[in-house]
């Protein structure tokens, strides 16, 4: 299959794009957070796609988008009062509640769970593409199983082309790391992956405390050890332990992604210094890590993010790319 480049500010474009996934195809789409891998949601041949395309395993469930807080109701049930609350003030935008799964939802979208992770995705193409279709789409990011995550079309077609019909190429996202996740189905409300809008965001409209589990087993969002992983490997280490191996290395072709000053004049070194303000860190951190992992380098070295709670998104995405499988 070749995979076609659509644009997202061509109506033509847009038109082909609905009308590849009102006939079952895959289309991957830009959001603010990721570019996802769409399949009308109401489609379960097209939905199994997507985990065919990702080599992702069926108990993986899919995050379903949704054009407006109206079409809540068509995807999940007993619905708590804070979800509206929720929705209302953070939608369209990064944040996605698990809930309580409607009865006409496929077990397929949910990976045989009950519930359902539900999003509004801020990206007005999209918004109008779900809008046209009338439907919802599921989405997971569009990458490779395990692999990191893609935040410009380049990406996209980096890991699939050649898998999916189009990508709908709107440049790269502006926030550049996946929405958190927050589980609505118990008494307590909980975190199950971190992402842009934080526990203390979401305490502040809801005037509820929220927890923020470090492990979790009543459901699988961010519950894998090794994810979000480039192929070259890649370990997080302080400024100092980065300085002091890279010494040690120095017939190695090191990566280096650091926010920091960093003063190395080593010649096997290709260096990214990212912004230390977390929004301008959080848009570049997937890029510069795709951008090492073409290089042929042996190793990519991350300096350790900030020990502070608005960082958290960025420590679990890091951890899971520096984790090592033995
Ligand atoms: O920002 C995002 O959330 C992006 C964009 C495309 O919307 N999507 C995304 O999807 O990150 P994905 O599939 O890469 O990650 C979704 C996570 C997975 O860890 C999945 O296990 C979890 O959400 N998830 C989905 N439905 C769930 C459910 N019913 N219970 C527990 N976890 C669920
Ligand atoms: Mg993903």
């Amino acid at each position: 299959m070749k995979t076609q480049i659509l644009k997202a500010n061509n109506e033509q474009d847009i038109l082909t794009a609905i009308s590849m996934i009102q006939s079952g195809q895959i289309v991957a789409i830009p959001t603010e957070t990721v570019y996802g891998l769409a399949a009308d949601a109401r489609n379960i041949d097209a939905v199994k796609k997507i985990f065919s395309i990702k080599n992702r395993p069926a108990n993986h469930p899919l995050i379903v988008h949704i054009a407006s807080l109206d079409n809540l109701s068509e995807w999940a049930k007993d619905i708590p009062s804070i979800a509206f609350q929720i929705g209302q003030h953070f939608w369209p935008g990064p944040i996605t509640l698990l809930l309580k799964k409607h009865d006409s939802v496929n077990n397929i979208i949910t990976g045989g769970l009950d519930t359902i992770a539900i999003r509004i995705p801020q990206n007005n193409t999209v918004l109008k593409i779900l809008k046209t279709l009338n439907t919802a789409v599921a989405a997971p990011s569009a990458n490779p199983h395990k692999r990191i995550s893609p935040t410009t079309a380049e990406h996209v077609m980096s890991g699939l082309s050649g898998k999916i019909a189009a990508v709908l190429d709107a440049g790269p996202c502006q926030i550049g790391i996946e929405s958190t996740i927050i589980d609505l189905t118990k008494d307590k409300i909980s975190i199950l992956r971190h992402g842009p809008i934080t526990k203390e965001m979401i305490e502040a409209i809801i005037n509820a405390p929220v927890a923020t589990p470090s492990t979790h087993t009543e459901s699988v969002a961010g519950n894998m050890k090794c994810h979000y992983q480039p192929y070259t490997k890649t370990s997080l280490m302080t400024l100092n332990e980065i300085k002091k191996y890279t010494y040690e290395n120095q017939e190695k072709k090191i990566g280096i992604i650091h926010y920091s000053n960093l003063d190395l004049k080593l010649i096997n070194i290709k260096a990214i210094k990212l912004s230390s303000i977390k929004t301008e860190y959080s848009k570049e951190i997937y890029n510069s890590l795709h951008e090492l992992d073409t290089l042929n380098l042996q190793e990519i070295l991350i300096e350790t993010p900030p020990n502070q709670p608005l960082w958290n998104d960025i420590l679990d995405r890091l951890l899971k790319a520096s984790a090592k499988n033995n």
